[in-house]
């Protein structure tokens, strides 16, 4: 593996929190068929994995910023470098015993994403990049986003709003119009990962609304190192900044854009 020090670093700190969660995951896996359920048990997995991660990242880089879902924003006496971290992206999937989750770990530099790992612990998939060295597939595999050009071949991916959620709507009109115009959609439950499959061309493209930072900050560095393209949902809007994106391959993107944006 080629990557700088602070990706063998954050390579460390996954694996080390991705002890913990598959630890963790048989025990929930035990834990679906008590009357009590493993709630309060994942609650506890996520902080612990967070709590590890952070411990690694800040002990060697003390100077950096940090974000993390379950522990909040710190400024950091370096204002131009923050760790943004999701211990356990898909826990709806985790919950249920289901292997389909990731440890999502990024690096912002002056506001650009300069390196991510996304980790899929139960697959043992390590997906990795670094502004302007490609994007990787555990040590030695480069990925690339697919390079299908027709609509009807295409597998895309999203995430449907749960419950009441106010976008509900918006997302089943985009499925309206997109469904039948394509292979299939995948609703799996983990943005990181929708994306890491998009940029190892599984997935052909993904779109989200609602998304903090932490769930896609180091899938969008993988999408665009390995060759794909990320927009805001809305026509000039910014990823990043919106929280609402489209992610895909460059063939099938313009098409694929118009159908969402409807
Ligand atoms: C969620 C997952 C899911 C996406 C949600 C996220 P969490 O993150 O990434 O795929 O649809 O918007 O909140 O809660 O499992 O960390
Ligand atoms: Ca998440
Ligand atoms: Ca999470």
């Amino acid at each position: 593996m080629q990557g700088s020090a602070n990706l063998n670093l954050m390579i460390k700190a996954a694996r080390r929190a991705a002890r913990s969660l598959v630890k963790d995951f048989r025990e929930v896996e035990n834990l679906q068929v008590s009357t009590k359920g493993p709630g309060d048990f994942v609650t506890k997995a996520d902080q612990e994995a967070e709590r590890l991660i952070r411990e690694e990242l800040m002990t060697a880089r003390p100077t950096y910023g940090w974000l993390g879902e379950e522990t909040g924003s710190t400024a950091g006496a370096d204002p131009t470098r923050r760790w943004i971290v999701d211990p356990l992206d898909g826990t709806t999937n985790f919950l249920h015993g289901m292997p389909h989750w990731a440890i999502s770990i990024a690096l912002e530099h002056k506001g650009e994403i300069v390196s991510a790992v996304v980790y899929d612990a139960a697959k043992d998939e390590m997906f990795w990049a670094e502004k302007g060295s490609g994007a990787w597939l555990n040590d030695s595999r480069r990925i690339r986003v697919s390079g299908r050009r027709h609509m009807i071949e295409g597998v895309f991916a999203t995430g449907v709003p749960f419950a009441a959620k106010k976008t509900l709507p918006a997302t089943l009109q985009d499925l309206a119009r997109l469904m039948p115009t394509c292979a299939g959609v995948r609703r799996w439950g983990s943005a990181s990962l929708d994306l890491a499959y998009v940029a190892a061309g599984r997935f052909d493209g993904y779109w989200e609304r609602e998304l903090n930072l932490w769930d896609f900050a180091a899938g969008l560095l993988l999408v665009k190192e390995a060759g794909g393209m990320v927009e805001g949902l809305r026509e000039g809007t910014d990823a990043m900044e919106s929280g609402a994106m489209i992610a895909g391959n460059e063939a099938l993107f313009s098409t694929f854009a118009k159908t969402i944006r409807g």
